[in-house]
C-alpha cells in the first residue's frame, strides 16, 4: 500500500480508492488519511463489523455494494475508467503488486537470510503469492540469499477455491466460482492474477489445498492455543491447508515450513462466537471466589479419577 499510495501522489491522483474484501480498504483509508488525500473504498455489503470499522475510523467514504467482491471489482473498473480515480488494485495495480514483494523480503530476512523449504500462502485475487516468490527470487539475483527456492503452496477455502481447483485440474487459468465461505477476506471467485499464482506455484514444484469452514475455525483455535496468535479466517485457511498438505504427505513434517498468517482475528470475531467459552461470572466477594475455586478443585480431581 505504501508503494501504491506514494505513486498515486506522484501521478497526481486526487482520489485514492480500492475494491476490497476489507483489509485492503483499511490500509488504503489509513494511508490516505496520513497523506491528506481524499479516499473512497468499495466493499461487499456483507463484511464483518470489525473490518468496516477499521476503514471508517480514518473517515474515508465507504461504499458497501450489494454483491460479491467480484461485483464490487467490476463496478470499480468502470469507475476507474470513467472518473480516473487512483484505484490501488486496478489502475495502480502494478505498483501495489511490486509492493507485495516486501512480504518475500521479510520472510528471508527474518529467517536469517535463507529460504525455508516450504511456504504456504493464502490466495484471494492472487497478488500476494506470486510476488512473495518474485521477492525471494530477486534476493538470490542480487546475492543476498543462496540455495533452492521453497516449494510454494496455495491455500484457499473450499467454498471459494478457483485457483486450487485449477491446479488440481491442470489448468493454466482458473474457472470463476461464486464464493460461499466464512473466509470473506479471501472470497474472490474471479482472481485477477489467478494465472500468475498457478505459474508461480508450478515453477517451485508446489501445489494447493482447499479446506472447509470447520477446518478453518479449528485452525484459528489451534494457532491461538499453541502459539498465542489470534488470526482471522484467512490465516486459519492457510494453517488448515498446511495441516492438510502435511497429512497428505506433500510436505514432510521435519522440513522447514513458513505459514503466511496474514490477517488479525479481532476484525472477524463473529466467526468464533459459538466456539469460545464465556467468562466465569462471580460476585466481588472473596468468599464466593473461594467457593468457586474449591468446586473447581473437586471437579478436577473427579476428572483425574475418571481418566
Ligand atoms: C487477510 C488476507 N490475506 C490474504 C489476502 C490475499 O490476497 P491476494 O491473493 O489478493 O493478494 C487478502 C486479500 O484481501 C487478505 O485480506
Amino acid at each position: 500500500m505504501s508503494v501504491a499510495a506514494t505513486r498515486a501522489l506522484e501521478l497526481g491522483f486526487e482520489i485514492l480508492a480500492c475494491a476490497s474484501t476489507g483489509n485492503l480498504a483499511n490500509s488504503v483509508a489509513a494511508h490516505a488519511a496520513r497523506l491528506g488525500i481524499e479516499c473512497c473504498v468499495f466493499i461487499p455489503d456483507n463484511l464483518e463489523a470489525g473490518k468496516r470499522l477499521g476503514s471508517a475510523i480514518f473517515r474515508p467514504t465507504v461504499l458497501a455494494i450489494a454483491g460479491t467482491y467480484d461485483d464490487v471489482n467490476r463496478l470499480c473498473t468502470q469507475v476507474a475508467d470513467r472518473y480516473g480515480w487512483g484505484f490501488v488494485n486496478i489502475n495502480l495495480r502494478s505498483y501495489y503488486a511490486e509492493g507485495a514483494k516486501t512480504y518475500g523480503f521479510e520472510i528471508a530476512e527474518q529467517l536469517g537470510w535463507r529460504y525455508p523449504q516450504h511456504l504456504v500462502a493464502p490466495v484471494a485475487g492472487g497478488t500476494l503469492l506470486p510476488r512473495i516468490v518474485r521477492g525471494l527470487r530477486e534476493l538470490r539475483q542480487v546475492g543476498l540469499v543462496e540455495g533452492e527456492l521453497p516449494r510454494v503452496y496455495a491455500a484457499q477455502a473450499a467454498g471459494c477455491a478457483p485457483v486450487v481447483r485449477a491446479l488440481e485440474a491442470g489448468l493454466d487459468h482458473p474457472e470463476p466460482v461464486r464464493p460461499s465461505t466464512i473466509a470473506k477476506s479471501i472470497a474472490i471467485g474471479n482472481p485477477a492474477d489467478g494465472h500468475q499464482v498457478i505459474e508461480a506455484v508450478k515453477s517451485t514444484g508446489g501445489s494447493g489445498a482447499a479446506v472447509s469452514d470447520v477446518q478453518i475455525v479449528n485452525a484459528i483455535q489451534l494457532l491461538a492455543q499453541t502459539e498465542g496468535i489470534f488470526t482471522e479466517p484467512a490465516g486459519g485457511t492457510t494453517l488448515a491447508a498446511t495441516i492438510d498438505l502435511v497429512e497428505r504427505g506433500l510436505i514432510p513434517r521435519d522440513e522447514s515450513i513458513v505459514v503466511c498468517v496474514t490477517g488479525n482475528g479481532y476484525k472477524t470475531t463473529e466467526v468464533l462466537t459459538d466456539h469460545v467459552a464465556p467468562p466465569i461470572t462471580l460476585s466481588r466477594s472473596f468468599k464466593d471466589f473461594e467457593a468457586w475455586w474449591a468446586s473447581r478443585e473437586v471437579e478436577r480431581s473427579r476428572d483425574v479419577v475418571l481418566s
